[in-house]
């Protein structure tokens, strides 16, 4: 079920820091414990430094000693679908597979849902250093 990822996701996204942007996003992770976490994005008066909500959501997973994302859902408000950016994608990549569903969603609900392997392909990850 998305629900109890989309109510973390939009909980962090209220606590955005984007005065730069001002566009808020949230996302949420479910790790291989079951548990999920959320993150929002955090911008910074020196603008390279920003992170995204994927960012930190994956930061609160690997804190609480999970190191697989069973699912990922993102949220934003837009006329465009919020994907994730390419960093955040080779970030999810790091705990996931080409199957890991990816859930890019509004505030009112899931808009579409695409796998790791179709937003990230032929990637690069840890097998790669093997
Ligand atoms: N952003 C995210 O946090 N996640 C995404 O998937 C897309 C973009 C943030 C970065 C920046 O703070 C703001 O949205 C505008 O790009």
């Amino acid at each position: 079920m998305t629900d109890e990822l989309l109510q973390t996701a939009c909980t962090a996204r209220e606590q955005a820091h984007a005065p730069y942007s001002k566009f808020k996003v949230g996302a949420a992770v479910r790790g291989e414990s079951g548990k999920i976490f959320g993150g929002c994005n955090i911008e910074n008066a020196a603008y390279p430094e920003g992170i995204c909500a994927e960012t930190a959501a994956i930061a609160a997973m690997v804190l609480a000693g999970d190191s697989k994302i069973i699912e990922l859902l993102v949220v934003g408000v837009s006329d465009q679908p919020v994907t994730p950016c390419g960093g955040c994608r080779q970030r999810i990549r790091e705990f996931a597979g080409p199957y890991t569903p990816i859930h890019i969603a509004s505030p009112d609900g899931v808009e579409q849902t695409l796998t790791l392997g179709e937003l990230l392909p032929q990637s690069f990850g840890p097998e790669n250093l093997s």
